[in-house]
């Protein structure tokens, strides 16, 4: 099969993982992977921060805990039940993807960025999850400290985290893919 379609298949949100970090070699593949996604009007309108240090991601982890136990969803608090959860899996590296607001297409070409960095930690046998939650750190008041621990340029806010590591365990299998998302004009 075409490698990179292979590779698109093949890749799986890992959220179990060794506690080995990156190697730096393949953290910066993944970085030059984000930067050459597509982006509106070449805009590129994403910051990349990388996390390496395991006392600021747990201490990430709790304060997305506390964020996450005051909504309204007993769905997500079941989960938060779970005394090992953690906002991003215990992977050793996250990189934290901040789109510049002024950019009209920031969001977009953010999340174009992170999918490349997916597929690229997939073709180097790193394991790899796209966080969500973590644009929630970002919502309260917190907000502006942690911008200012994450060294971020004015103007840019966190959307995205990509979880990295090695991944423990087997692969997971693909979730099944909806049927009758696409159609033909004839
Ligand atoms: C916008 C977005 C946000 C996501 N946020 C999270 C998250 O916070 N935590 C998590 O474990 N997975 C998260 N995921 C991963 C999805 O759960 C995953 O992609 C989906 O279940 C399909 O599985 P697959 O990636 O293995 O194909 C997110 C994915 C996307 C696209």
């Amino acid at each position: 099969m075409n490698p990179v379609i292979e590779a698109i298949k093949a890749r799986r949100s890992v959220r179990s993982y060794k506690p080995d970090q990156v190697k730096a070699h393949d953290l910066a593949a993944v970085l030059e992977a984000g930067c050459f996604a597509p982006s509106a009007m070449n805009g590129q309108s994403w910051h990349f921060t990388a996390v390496r240090s395991k006392a600021v991601l747990d201490r990430l982890s709790a304060q997305v805990r506390e964020v996450l136990a005051g909504l309204d969803n007993p769905k997500i608090r079941e989960r938060l039940n779970d005394p090992a959860w953690h906002a991003f899996h215990g992977a050793p590296t996250v990189v934290v993807v901040s789109g510049r607001q002024d950019a009209a297409f920031h969001v977009t070409d953010c999340a174009a960025a992170t999918q490349n960095m997916l597929l690229a930690a997939h073709s180097l046998g790193l394991g790899s999850c796209w966080i969500g939650i973590v644009a929630r750190l970002f919502e309260g008041p917190p907000a502006a400290a942690l911008a200012r621990e994450f060294g971020l340029p004015d103007g840019y806010r966190p959307l995205y985290g990509v979880a990295l590591g090695y991944p423990a365990g087997e692969r997971p299998a693909a979730a099944p893919r909806m049927e009758n998302t696409v159609n033909h004009d004839s």
